[in-house]
């Protein structure tokens, strides 16, 4: 497909899925503060029937809700479901996933001198929504899912050898997304086939003049708090794209689980806020965890294959006509295989983005975004693929740096 439709297509869909995405999430979190900050109401005050009210101001006019318990004794003439948020959110998320995953090339999805396939990329890939979800739905209704806590731990672990595998085998960004999307999956299936169907039995139930069930509550409840709690790690997945220092670390799937977990912590440390149970150690201890995650990955980052040359000492400056062929070097081996006239990099017919890197005229043309992309960020070498090394990157920034000043020799 043409590459500028691409990129219409690509940016018309991740604006749909961050317009709906915050739809469903904001209403989670509305629903979830609701619920935690009923209070008993006057006309039955041991909450027997009602769970609670409350009086609520916004935008200049006064709101008055109530739940009840299992359900009112009529129901009313119209009753608004919440359920599209859920569904347009995961129909936009996967029309992205493949425009950006499995009609791109297997550039994004799979690490450099991977022998799965493009077609094996994209199957570990939807394998892994597929699966994610049976497994998890399993879970739930085998005997572990009658203890709450049981059934969390679980989810985790199955969660944590889902992240190990996906990061040993697609590339890191793909990975991350993958894991990212097989929750956002489990998510709205919970609203598809468990939430949902629940609520029409006890619509159902109640229009045949029977009393609904409350175990179907219940066990939309389950499946509710579970979404609650997988918000936060999932909006962390989708955004992790951006930061190939964190999906191409050496233990990237341990960054995952360990960020992922600070998530799903201070979203709890809010849902026990609601009810003022929230402990003040709480959230400066996520904080603490957060800084201790960054400390970590750095420590154990080392980024980069054998150096192609001998870096430069500190405050030495190397002449600009002897760093051109190390940097010609430099480019060769870690932006050519993508950036060239003609790419040897496989799915790529025809460089990214028009960006050519094959003579020193080429870097200078392009100087200023290679040295956004490569230098002073790390967007470039894509995913870090070719195993750039950070004293490369500053050498390239050197030499490009030298050449844009105009002090051509
Ligand atoms: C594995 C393939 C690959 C390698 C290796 C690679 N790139 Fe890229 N590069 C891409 C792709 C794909 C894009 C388009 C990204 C996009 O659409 O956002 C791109 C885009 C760019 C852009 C344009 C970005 C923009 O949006 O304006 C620059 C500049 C760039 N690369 C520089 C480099 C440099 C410098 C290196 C080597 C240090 C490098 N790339 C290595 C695949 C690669």
């Amino acid at each position: 497909m043409d590459l500028a439709l691409m990129d219409w297509l690509n940016l018309v869909l991740r604006w749909s899925h961050l317009i709906v995405g915050i739809a469903w999430i904001g209403s989670s979190f509305y629903f979830v503060w609701q619920d935690n900050s009923l209070e008993a109401t006057a006309d039955d005050p041991e909450r027997k029937r009602l769970q609670g009210e409350i009086w609520m101001v916004h935008g200049g006019g006064f709101y008055h809700a109530r739940k009840y318990k299992v359900a009112p004794p009529d129901l009313p003439p119209h009753l608004h479901w919440f359920k599209w948020e859920a569904y347009t959110t995961w129909m936009s998320g996967m029309s992205l996933l493949v425009v950006v995953y499995y009609l791109s090339g297997p550039a994004f999805l799979l690490p450099l001198g991977s022998e799965l396939g493009y077609l094996g990329g994209i199957a570990v890939g939807l394998g892994s929504l597929i699966g994610g979800w049976v497994v998890y739905d399993l879970l739930c209704r085998s005997p572990l899912g009658k203890d709450d806590r049981i059934l969390a731990l679980s989810v985790v672990v199955f969660i944590a050898v889902l992240t190990y595998v996906l990061t040993h085998v697609l590339s890191g960004r793909a990975a991350f997304l993958h894991v990212g999307a097989t929750l956002g999956t489990i998510m709205a299936a919970n609203v598809l086939h468990v939430i949902m169907p629940n609520q029409r039995k006890i619509v159902a139930a109640m229009q045949a003049g029977e009393t609904p069930d409350p175990i179907w509550g219940l066990k939309g409840k389950q499946r509710s708090v579970h979404n609650t709690f997988v918000t936060l790690p999932v909006l962390f997945l989708m955004v992790s794209n951006h930061y190939p220092g964190l999906t191409e670390h050496p233990y990237s799937w341990l960054v995952l689980l360990a960020v992922a977990a600070i998530g799903a912590a201070v979203r709890l440390a809010f849902v026990l806020r609601h009810t003022g149970r929230m402990k003040p150690w709480m959230l400066p201890a996520c904080l603490v965890a957060f800084l201790a995650v960054i400390g970590a990955t750095a420590a154990t980052r080392d980024l980069g294959g054998p150096p192609l040359s001998a870096p430069l000492a500190e405050g030495e400056e190397a002449a600009p006509d002897t760093l051109e062929p190390v940097v010609m070097a430099i480019v060769a081996a870690r932006c050519q295989t993508c950036h060239a006239r003609q790419p040897t990099y496989e799915g790529f017919d025809e460089p990214p983005k028009g960006v050519v890197l094959e003579t020193p005229a080429d870097l200078r043309h392009w100087a200023g975004p290679v040295l956004v992309q490569a230098v002073h960020g790390e967007t470039m070498p894509l995913g870090n693929l070719t195993e750039i090394r950070p004293e490369e990157r500053v050498l390239l920034g050197q030499w490009l740096e030298n050449k844009t000043e105009g002090n051509e020799q």
